[in-house]
């Protein structure tokens, strides 16, 4: 449920209650074994950090030219997980802030950074309700990336939360999963020769959907789940724009890890909207 902002609000800007718009269950289950998790994905952190360093900007994907230079900018990443793209940002010049609810990902995070010789703030904290007196108009870049707005019952109060963080003219860029995969088709086969694509989901569903969490084939036991509310595009962009952003793109992404799987199928989007 909204209520409008009243004291100390930007005009035009709506505030909800942090509790009813993240829901507690995922956030039991991101702080359950996530550590483990990550070392059995990307082996130790000073592993990881090493091919990290290898090169930081091929491993930040499009996100490295969705940011343009690092160097210099004190970029912001809302639920930045295992700090791998935060430490790639690091080793590029930047000063990076992460903020994510889990403290086996900041342990994971804060090793990373170490062995790749670079610093790391990292906040542990729901970021709706993050601590914002003294971060507010400080970053030139806030980011959130791949498995994120679908934890967000509204999306109100994280693109605000995003709008408040940013310095005027800043920039943020948001890169999720694309709707048209996630909530409309779904996909058997795991080669491009035997790749079948049924359209068979609705696009404009609006429940929440129970999932295993994304770390959840690394992690040891009974699979940690979450529940989903997946957006589509317009309901993104128009909350964006409503938090008081200025859009200046939406790019729809194809399969970008091999040339022919999946051709003609969005898999991702890159939103850059900027605070003016
Ligand atoms: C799928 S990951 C994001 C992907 C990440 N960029 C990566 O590549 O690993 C989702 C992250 O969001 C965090 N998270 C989910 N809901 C959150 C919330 N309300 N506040 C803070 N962190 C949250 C989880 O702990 C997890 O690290």
């Amino acid at each position: 449920m909204n209520k409008e902002n009243e004291a100390g609000a930007e005009p035009g800007i709506v505030e909800t209650a942090a509790a009813e718009v993240s829901h507690p269950f995922n956030e039991e289950a991101w702080n359950r074994e996530t550590y483990d998790a990550w070392i059995q994905r990307f082996g130790n952190p000073a592993e990881a950090a090493a091919r990290i360093g290898k090169q930081p900007l091929k491993s930040l994907s499009v996100l490295g030219e969705a940011i343009g230079s690092p160097e210099g900018k004190r970029i912001m990443n809302l639920m930045g997980s295992n700090g791998s793209k935060a430490v790639a940002l690091a080793l590029l010049g930047a000063s990076v802030t992460v903020v994510d609810f889990s403290p086996g990902n900041r342990r994971y995070a804060l090793e990373l950074a170490e062995a790749a010789g670079v610093p790391l703030d990292y906040i542990v904290s729901d970021v709706l309700k993050l601590e914002t007196e003294s971060l507010a108009g400080q970053f030139d870049v806030v980011f959130a990336e791949m498995g994120i707005l679908h934890y967000f019952v509204d999306l109100a109060p994280f693109m605000q939360l995003a709008r408040t963080l940013l310095a005027p003219n800043g920039r943020f860029v948001l890169r999720d999963f694309h709707p048209v995969s996630t909530k409309l088709i779904s996909s058997r086969g795991t080669t491009a020769k035997i790749r079948k694509h049924k359209v068979d989901g609705d696009y404009f569903d609006t429940s929440l959907e129970e999932q295993e969490a994304s770390f959840a084939k690394y992690a040891e036991g009974e699979p940690p789940k979450v529940l989903l509310r997946k957006w589509n595009i317009g309901e993104i962009v128009t909350a964006a724009a409503q938090s008081g952003l200025t859009i200046c793109s939406l790019t729809e992404e194809p399969n970008l890890s091999g040339d022919s799987f999946d051709r003609g199928i969005p898999k991702t989007f890159t939103l850059i909207s900027q605070k003016n």
